[in-house]
């Protein structure tokens, strides 16, 4: 699929109105992670993610007409109302690069405001979120100004299309309950280019599913997740991960469709512990887990036990324990959380999120 524009394509006649658009985007967390990458953020395996709800990017694009045509792009960004140098340096070149996508972008000036629903320090990956929610409101500007968007599955690929060109992770976030991006022959339609949903597939075991956010530092990343995917080029293991990052994805929507949770915690775990290793053994390594990321995970697997409970325990690219469990587990496993894994986290803080319905568009 090509989203560039041809000759001519979105390009306005007459002089608009100034306007805005705005969208609230969620997080999401991979249970088959996305690490490694290639071309244009293309990526080496496949990755399947739940979709967050409590977690999201809330980002407005206040747009009016240029005085003058050029093709350097014009932007202002205030996160929370303050200025942010380095990430409205990021947006300028991404706007740069999706300007093939939407010429219109050259005629325009644009004033981006954003806001997230979680504190920046949580550790909890932004880009999926920010991306997601920019990309959205870059096709909705598009539809508003020529129409071509109305069909809802076309708006929404090409929305995952533009937001994976921003970061890798933020083409899933444009769907509700669950995405797979990457190609495999598992699931129809799936594309390196954009994501597919794959809510549908969830056997009701699934449905509701609970994801607590254990706060385990609130510190920054100490490795970009670019710099991370850039560790997997020339990775002694990278081959094998990929095989096996194919086979766990074909487990994991096995279980997805067929409510074999056991099977389920079994992979996302393994999936988290392989990130993490991976990350271990690149040149330069990383070590993201703290000793209280460890505790917890030692205790999680001791309730698991003794309770019978199948909650997982999964990871980004950080120290934060993300507790996967069923809706009808939650009353138990969230007094577990409280009783035995809080006094593990910074200022005892966690997030209680879950699946989400995906993006909406906000006034
Ligand atoms: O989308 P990026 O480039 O921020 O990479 C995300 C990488 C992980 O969060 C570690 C895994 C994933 O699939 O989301």
């Amino acid at each position: 699929m090509n989203f560039e524009a041809s000759a001519g394509e979105f390009v306005l006649s007459s002089k608009v109105e100034t306007g805005k658009v705005a969208w609230r985007s969620p997080s999401n967390i991979a249970l088959v992670k996305y690490w490694g990458k290639h071309g244009d953020q293309l990526p080496r395996n496949p990755s399947l993610s739940f979709t967050l709800s409590q977690s999201y990017s809330e980002t407005t694009l206040l747009f009016k007409p240029r005085e003058e045509f050029s093709t350097t792009v014009s932007l202002s960004f205030l996160f929370d109302g303050e200025s942010k140098p380095d990430f409205e340096k990021r947006l300028q070149g991404y706007f740069d690069k999706v300007r093939q996508i939407f010429p219109f972008i050259d005629q325009l000036h644009f004033d981006i405001r954003s806001r997230n629903s979680f504190p920046h320090s949580s550790g909890i990956a932004s880009s999926a979120s920010a991306f997601s929610a920019l990309a959205l409101c870059l096709c909705s500007l598009e539809d508003a100004l020529f129409e071509t968007l109305q069909d809802d599955v076309v708006f929404r690929q090409k929305a995952s299309y533009v937001a994976r060109l921003g970061s890798g992770s933020a083409s899933r976030s444009i769907f509700a309950h669950a995405a797979l991006w990457g190609e495999t022959g598992l699931v129809e339609g799936a594309s390196d280019e954009y994501a597919i949903p794959v809510g549908d597939m969830l056997h009701s075991e699934f449905h509701q599913y609970c994801n607590t956010i254990l706060l385990v530092s609130e510190e920054q990343k100490s490795v970009s997740s670019s710099a991370g995917h850039q560790l997997m080029e020339g990775h002694p293991f990278a081959e094998n991960r990929y095989l096996q990052a194919g086979r766990n994805l074909m487990y994991l929507v096995e279980s997805l469709r067929t409510g074999d949770v056991e099977r389920f915690v079994q992979i996302c775990e393994q999936e988290a512990l392989q990130l993490h290793a991976l990350m271990m053994c690149s040149q330069p390594y990383y070590i993201l887990m703290q000793p209280n990321s460890l505790r917890i995970i030692q205790l999680i697997r001791e309730f698991r036990l003794e309770s019978k409970i199948p909650v997982a325990f999964t990871l980004d690219a950080g120290p934060n324990i993300h507790l996967l469990y069923r809706y009808n587990d939650r009353t138990k496993v969230e007094s577990f959380i409280e009783n035995n894994l809080l006094q593990y986290c910074t200022r005892s803080s966690m997030i209680q999120d879950g699946l989400g319905k995906g993006p909406i568009q906000i006034e």
